[in-house]
């Protein structure tokens, strides 16, 4: 049964909106481990738009599964990374401009700024993924930085609007997942995952755990965190 990593950012965003004090990504992180959440995930930006320093050293103590911190590939989000230990770093690209995390990892222009910072965490004992568009020549560039897993990038598969483009981005999820496994390393999944499409990319068995943030918090404002998180846990099994 695939894990399930609840990202919790779009609780901030709604505070942030506000400069509020609520709602607390601190408590939806609680209330989605008792939905069955196997892990928290944050995306710290360089921006601070939504999750702040202050959610992440909180969510550090509290959180009873695991801590994945969502990061640019920064000498500024290393320091809070090596204060923070999360359980794991996922690298991710950001742009100012974006609405959300547009694409995966060019892994191969980033090499050797990625190589140096990747030794760092894994130094400290911290675990490293890198997100990454199924693309099998970004999965090899990623086996060669000696990371312990790829999280694989389903936003062009969610986006798609016909039936052959959406199986087509299926295939390339499932032979860059075989790949990566193949290779050894550990394969995540997410961007843009929802109650509808999700099952289809869950049945991909080698996939070990999905990283979902805004379908999740969308349904909780109607049903709440715990029934949206233990829905989408049912959908994954
Ligand atoms: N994985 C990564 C690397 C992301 O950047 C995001 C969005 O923050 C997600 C997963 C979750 O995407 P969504 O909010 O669309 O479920």
């Amino acid at each position: 049964m695939s894990r399930l990593s609840v990202n919790v950012d779009h609780v901030a965003t709604v505070r942030q909106a506000r400069r509020a004090k609520e709602p607390d990504p601190v408590t939806a992180a609680a209330l989605a481990e008792l939905g069955g959440a196997d892990g928290i995930t944050i995306h710290l930006r360089e921006d601070r738009r939504h999750i702040q320093d202050r959610d992440a050293i909180i969510l550090r103590k509290t959180i009873k599964t695991k801590l994945n911190l969502e990061m640019a590939a920064t000498q500024e989000m290393l320091k809070i990374a090596l204060e923070l230990k999360p359980d794991m770093v996922t690298f991710v690209p950001e742009k100012r401009q974006e609405l959300t995390t547009e694409g995966g990892l060019d892994v191969r222009t980033h090499k050797d700024s990625l190589k140096k910072i990747i030794a760092t965490l894994k130094e400290a004992g911290i675990r490293v993924n890198l997100f990454i568009d199924p693309e099998p020549e970004q999965v090899k560039a990623s086996h060669r930085m000696d990371v312990s897993g790829v999280e694989i990038h389903t936003g062009k598969y969610c986006d798609a609007n016909d039936g052959v483009m959406r199986d087509e981005e299926l295939k390339r999820i499932y032979n860059t997942t075989l790949l990566a496994s193949k290779l050894g390393m550990a394969v995540h999944a997410g961007h843009g995952l929802d109650y509808y499409n999700v099952k289809k990319v869950a049945e991909i068995k080698e996939i070990e755990e999905f990283a979902i943030g805004f379908s999740i918090i969308a349904k909780s404002v109607f049903v709440g965190i715990e029934r949206a998180v233990r829905e989408m846990k049912e959908l994954i099994g």
